[in-house]
């Protein structure tokens, strides 16, 4: 690798294309910028228009990659501990939908957890896989959902010792990293692959302080959003394999459904980039993030009234390691849910979190961030408390999760999803099988995936979620009133 350290074959080759003079008789329309519209071109410049370049010989083709493309997934391959990577441009979303598809045919089974993102159900819907859910680990007092535990795998798979694919979410949105050794040696045992949905863990393994990456652990296939966590442009995102237990050519094939055939190469190109920074300066650019993280916890957990998930926080079996530079905090202390405080730190303070939820206010620390923002983040919650405290903290009622691994689907979410549907007002509803996908935040599981009995214990609980200030998305109806069934 370190002879290519420094190479850039797509950018390079798109740079030079951008540049050569010639009569453009192909898409995109604006034609290398001409075409653009002049407020655009004030806003952006021009020049991101003259790399705006579609599929030209001397630029590859993304479905069938020979020369440039092929590379830079390569050496994109080689930084991230891959054999082979593809670089995406509609995200993971892309990723997480062809990996499933790219390992389970119609009826097939998938163990993942209940808090996947909702591209794994597109996945499973575009698959026509039957999913077999697994809880993940949940704490109730901190109110976040965690990874899938080893011990929960093997009982899935001693349950379905046919299942095609175990998919687990680690890092998860809180910076999370599950038992991925565990896990992996366990799918094994049946021979079938370990998936990792890895959006929020590109950063990882360029520094001893971060996770390892999951691939390093064992995974078989990693999904990585390029764009969340390092330098590549919103959508950018690569798909990573090792080992045999893949057929690499499903996976090519899988993304050619999902992909658009007119792929952007400002998007490539940053995928690319993105890697040839990481590859020269990784180490050095997690050092510091890694740095300003630890400034911003510690100073934001010595304001009174606010806590922050640490790895002392946090005893659960789905809980191996956590990302430093994600923050996650508590803002309850000072009467204020993460919703409200949000709206002040954003509307007011000049601060705006990733996500904000019922207790708490995530925030990604990146490559990105600069010391003043960290101050401002500190200064924002300094202020934030000194107007708050002495209120009494916010009392949110314990709600219960229902237990959802009974709710085992009737119909696979495909024949759910494509079944003719009605509207029925909830109450009506009940033991009725939903067409919906309906997921309550906190904690970001699923009560209801297309498919399954809609129990009145699933209904009380999103009421609850509701009642308590909580948000449920996903369906058509965020207030609950009514839901989407299948109707036989
Ligand atoms: C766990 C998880 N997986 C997948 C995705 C999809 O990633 P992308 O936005 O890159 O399509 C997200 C997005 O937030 C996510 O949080």
């Amino acid at each position: 690798m370190s002879a290519d350290r420094d190479a850039t074959p797509l950018l390079t080759a798109l740079i030079e294309q951008g540049n050569k003079p010639h009569a453009p008789f192909y898409t995109p329309g604006h034609k290398r910028g001409v075409g653009a519209s002049e407020l655009l071109k004030k806003h952006f410049g021009d020049r991101v228009f003259r790399y705006d370049l579609p599929e030209l010989p001397e630029l590859d083709n993304l479905h069938a990659p020979t020369g440039i493309i092929h590379t830079a997934q390569e050496l994109a391959a080689d930084v991230f501990g891959a054999e082979q990577t593809w670089f995406l441009v509609n995200g993971s979303t892309a990723g997480v939908m062809a990996a499933i598809m790219a390992t389970c045919r119609e009826g097939d089974k998938i163990i993942l957890p209940r808090n996947v993102h909702q591209s794994a159900i597109a996945g499973v819907i575009h698959a026509g896989a039957m999913p077999i859910f697994i809880q993940p680990e949940y704490d109730q007092e901190l109110d976040i959902a965690h990874c899938i535990t080893p011990e929960a795998v093997k009982i899935a798979l001693e349950m379905h010792p046919n299942t095609k694919a175990v998919l687990m979410v680690s890092p998860t949105y809180y910076g999370v990293v599950g038992d991925i050794a565990a896990i992996a040696a366990i799918a094994h045992s049946y021979g079938i692959p370990l998936l990792v949905d890895e959006a929020h863990g590109a950063h990882l393994g360029f520094h001893s302080d971060l996770p390892p990456r999951a691939l390093s652990l064992g995974a078989d296939l990693a999904v990585q959003s390029t764009h969340k966590l390092l330098g590549a442009m919103t959508q950018a995102a690569m798909l990573h394999v090792r080992g045999n237990l893949l057929d690499r050519g499903r996976v090519s094939q899988a993304l050619r459904l999902v992909q658009s055939t007119s792929p952007s190469y400002l998007l490539l190109a940053s995928l690319d980039a993105a890697r040839q920074q990481m590859a020269r300066l990784g180490k050095e650019l997690m050092a510091r993030t890694l740095d300003l993280a630890s400034t911003a916890r510690k100073k934001i957990s010595q304001i009174e009234g606010l806590s922050i998930l640490g790895r002392d926080l946090v005893t659960s079996p789905g809980f191996q390691d956590l990302d430093l530079t994600r923050l996650t905090v508590n803002v309850t202390d000072l009467n204020l849910t993460g919703y409200g405080a949000d709206e002040i730190l954003h509307d007011r303070l000049g601060v705006t979190a990733e996500l904000p939820s019922l207790r708490h206010l995530t925030f990604i620390i990146s490559l990105g961030n600069t010391a003043e923002d960290i101050e401002r983040l500190i200064d924002g919650f300094a202020n934030l408390a000194r107007y708050h405290r002495g209120n009494k903290a916010l009392e949110l009622p314990a709600i219960d999760l229902p237990d959802l691994e009974i709710n085992t689907p009737t119909i696979t979410p495909r024949q759910a999803y494509f079944a003719p549907t009605k509207t029925l007002p909830i109450a009506a509803a009940i033991w009725e099988i939903s067409s919906e996908f309906v997921c309550p935040y906190p904690p970001g599981i699923p009560v209801l995936i297309p498919g399954e009995v809609i129990t009145p214990t699933a209904i009380e609980y999103l009421q609850a979620v509701l009642a308590a200030g909580g948000e449920i998305t996903g369906c058509r109806d965020s207030n609950l009133h009514s839901i989407e069934v299948y109707s036989s």
